[in-house]
């Protein structure tokens, strides 16, 4: 990689051409529950800092967060009166950035209605606050199944990352380094004793063939990524992820107890170009999650601002004793704080001119070219990939993720097809 390519691919900030680009799609920006109705928030997402709101009806705001009087932080302000009120002089507005008060200026100025605060939509969904901070309209929001989940099926998360987000993205289309990194930490083999423990026998596979050979295919989407490993007896185990444009993956989950039907989502949403957040929303289509185990999770490894517990500073806690038998990682059983590790590791800006990459790269190697070419086309005016044009466009049974056993020569771009074909399969029944 050039590094002039590296640049464009990790600088996100306002006028950058990566920047300009993710600003054109929807991204998660903060988790539903945290947002309370009386405490605005300061945070910081693609370089530009924010304050984010409830206004009394409940709805989301997301602003700049200089006031465009004398530029105090906003974020310390009120909640009345239909609005955001500045702690300084009292002006006033509501989410949609318009002025409605300047209670210092003459009774009868109309000073107000010239002024307008830089404001995003947001929509509300899944349990987190998404916002379309592009030009001109937003496009439609994406009705991704976990989106109009019912709240017992899908369970948010965000966990904070020291690092550029295109590092922890292509981590998601990297399906060689489950055999390692995660290993052990998976469910191992055995013989299948109920529905819900078919993975464990699937996964067998992850392990005894750590060579899977890859093969990517472009989709409308972005990049549907078939992983095959060798089992006995003339058999495979086919596993289905996706890159999604232009920063999320969709893939099959850690946790495994649920069978086929569900996945997890990790979107990955820059605060600036040395961190960012790990959006993970956790679907199942068939299953009601169980979401107290899930926390009791998160609780033990990320502190109450999602950050994790295991970070560079102490080593990510490695523990070589850990290392003999149990984990190849020595990191614990929590698959994000090894993904951690491997991905704030390379800096907080890997620079990619350093890598020698090899076949089990080629997700990432296809993903960069089309983020790069989506830029050049968004510089020129041109199309961009996955901007759901029409209602057809918003609907997403192609997005599928599977582990599937089959013969050594099927095709599994016609397995696809099929289950395509056949239905929508993510959908809840
Ligand atoms: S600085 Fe906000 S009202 Fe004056
Ligand atoms: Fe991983």
């Amino acid at each position: 990689m050039r590094r002039e390519e590296n640049e464009l691919l990790t600088r996100t900030g306002p006028g950058t051409p990566g920047g300009d680009l993710l600003r054109r799609y929807w991204q998660p920006v903060f988790l539903s529950a945290e947002l309370k109705p009386d405490r605005p928030e300061s945070i910081e997402i693609l370089g530009e800092k924010l304050v984010l709101f409830r206004d009394e009806t409940g709805a989301p705001g997301l602003m700049d967060i200089l006031c465009p009087h004398r530029c105090a932080d906003l974020s310390f302000g009120r909640i009345e009166d239909g609005g955001l009120r500045c702690l300084y002089h009292g002006w006033l507005f509501d989410r949609h950035g318009r002025c409605l008060d300047q209670p210092a200026e003459p009774p009868d100025s109309k000073y107000k209605d010239e002024i307008r605060q830089t404001a995003y939509p947001c929509v509300e969904a899944a349990g987190a606050v998404f916002a379309y901070m592009g030009p001109g309209e937003p496009p439609p929001f994406p009705k991704f199944h976990f989106m109009e989940a019912p709240e017992a099926h899908v369970f948010q998360n965000k966990i904070f990352h020291a690092c550029n987000y295109l590092q922890g993205n292509e981590g998601n289309m990297d399906p060689s380094h489950l055999s390692f990194l995660h290993a052990n930490s998976l469910p191992r083999g055995g013989k299948a004793a109920s529905e819900g423990e078919l993975h464990k026998v699937v996964h067998r596979a992850i392990f005894d063939d750590t060579r899977p050979s890859l093969q990517v295919e472009k989709t409308r989407y972005g990049i549907r990524i078939y992983a095959e490993r060798k089992k006995a007896e003339g058999r495979k185990l086919v596993r289905i992820t996706n890159f999604v444009f232009p920063n999320f993956g969709f893939f099959s989950g850690e946790d495994q107890r649920y069978g086929e039907g569900g996945y997890s989502v990790h979107w990955h949403v820059p605060i600036n170009d040395t961190s960012h957040w790990r959006f993970d929303f956790c679907y199942h289509s068939r299953e009601k999650l169980d979401k107290e185990h899930m926390l009791m999770r998160i609780t033990q490894e990320l502190d109450e601002n999602h950050v994790p517990y295991r970070q560079a500073s102490n080593r990510y806690m490695q523990d070589r004793e850990q290392m003999k038998g149990k984990s190849y990682a020595g990191m614990g059983a929590y698959f994000a704080a090894h993904d951690l590790y491997a991905v704030e590791s390379a800096g907080p800006i890997h620079d990619r001119t350093r890598e020698h990459l090899g076949q089990a790269d080629v997700a990432i190697v296809a993903s960069r070219r089309m983020l790069l070419d989506a830029m050049k086309n968004l510089q020129d005016g041109k199309a961009l990939p996955f901007t759901l044009e029409t209602p057809q466009d918003n609907r997403f049974n192609d997005i599928l993720v599977i582990s599937a056993e089959m013969g050594e020569t099927d095709d599994p771009r016609q397995f696809c097809r099929k289950v395509i074909e056949s239905g929508d399969f993510h959908a809840i029944k």
